[in-house]
């Protein structure tokens, strides 16, 4: 019998803790900015789990009044791989008709998991509905999607920590790290 033995490891830092703490800072100047005077406070809708760190890091940045509100969704995914079946666990607790929305996520990969959530959103009818997301990996996408803010853009490559998983681990470490899966 042959015992196959994988083993994972983390090939390199893509974005150290500081690189991020500043990025993430300029995007919540840049928010506050894009929605100061609007007159209706923001709504944040985090996306578990793995929006949950950045999230957290993101509205303590924007200098707006605002109310958070998660939705927890996942899609059929094994190891580095995804169906791209989304599925919604948890809704918004909030209504969102007539609210200023924005989304928050980890990353935009084959953008199907964020084209599910903008089109169920819109369809609540908020007075606007944006998207930020941290990383965006364009190269992989099957379906057209943009994100309104972006933290940074990305090669196809796997990536985990702050926030990102590779079957639930590394979602803790404060930086980002390419993942490098031999078998
Ligand atoms: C990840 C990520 C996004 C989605 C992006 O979620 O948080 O929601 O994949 O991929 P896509 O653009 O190809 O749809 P995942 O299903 O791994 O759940 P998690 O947030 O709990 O890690």
């Amino acid at each position: 019998m042959i015992t196959r033995i994988m083993t994972h490891c983390l090939e390199r830092v893509l974005f150290d803790d500081v690189t991020i703490t500043s990025r993430v800072a300029q995007l919540g100047r840049e928010i506050s900015l894009d929605y100061r005077g609007q007159g209706h406070s923001l709504l944040v809708v985090g996306v578990l789990k793995g929006a949950a760190i950045f999230m957290a890091d993101l509205v303590r940045c924007i200098d707006l009044p605002l109310t958070i509100d998660y939705m927890a969704v996942s899609s059929y995914r094994s190891g580095t791989c995804t169906s791209g079946t989304v599925n919604v666990h948890k809704d918004l607790d909030t209504e969102i008709e007539g609210r200023h929305v924005l989304l928050v996520e980890d990353i935009v990969d084959s953008g199907l998991t964020l084209s599910y959530l903008y089109n169920l959103l819109q369809n609540r009818r908020p007075a606007s509905l944006r998207v930020c997301v941290l990383l965006d990996k364009p190269s992989r996408r099957l379906e057209p999607f943009r994100p309104d803010y972006c933290g940074f853009e990305i090669p196809d490559v796997f990536v985990v920590g702050y926030g990102l998983d590779y079957n639930e681990r590394f979602r803790h470490l404060p930086y980002i790290a390419v993942l490098n899966a031999k078998e």
